[in-house]
């Protein structure tokens, strides 16, 4: 149902106003049920609740990437810094059976791969999903959390990568 909207010029009218507002970029990574890493570039990652601590992302329920890792109860959540644009661009458009090729990857004790130099890690439990049209709501139980070597946040706007300026991180 498109009420609102003429149906014609939709997604790319859909695209133009909602990529008006920015957002930051995580890599959402997991072991799947086939034992290979999975993950996928989101710009949808945001922190939900303190007490008790939850964080979501919204993943499109056709990705290949999603759908390998969506029985598994554990995901780390790494989010890119600007010096990351290379690899995320590859590992957006890479096949999802190599897109840990590129970028310093670190495994951790449930043998999920992390980035060691994000800006920040989450490591969560999956808590539950939540089907919302085309996406699902994945809500994450927060079991650990730090920041990393430090860098500035990787924004996305307007279709185009760029970054917090210094004023504001400073
Ligand atoms: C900057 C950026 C943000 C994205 N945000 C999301 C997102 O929040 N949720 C999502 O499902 N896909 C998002 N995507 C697309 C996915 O990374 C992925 O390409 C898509 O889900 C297809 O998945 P697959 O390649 O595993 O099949 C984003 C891509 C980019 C480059």
């Amino acid at each position: 149902m498109r009420t609102g909207f003429e149906a014609r010029g939709f997604e790319a009218r859909w695209r133009a106003v909602l990529g008006e507002y920015p957002t930051g970029v995580a890599i959402i990574s997991a072991l799947g049920t086939d034992g290979r890493p999975h993950g996928l570039v989101v710009g949808t990652f945001s922190s939900v609740s303190m007490n008790p601590p939850l964080v979501s992302f919204m993943a499109m329920r056709g990705s290949r990437a999603y759908r390998a890792s969506a029985g598994c109860d554990r995901f780390r959540v790494s989010v890119l810094g600007s010096r990351h644009e290379q690899l995320c661009r590859s590992f957006a458009s890479a096949d999802p059976e190599r897109r840990f090729e590129v970028g310093r990857w670190r495994l951790d004790a449930d043998g999920i791969p992390g980035l060691e130099d994000a800006v920040l890690w989450v490591r969560c439990r999956r808590l539950r999903t939540i089907a919302a049209g085309d996406h699902d709501i994945v809500l994450g139980e927060v079991e650990d959390l730090g920041s990393g070597p430090g860098g500035t946040p990787m924004l996305f706007h307007r279709g185009r990568y760029g970054s917090v300026v210094a004023s504001v991180v400073a």
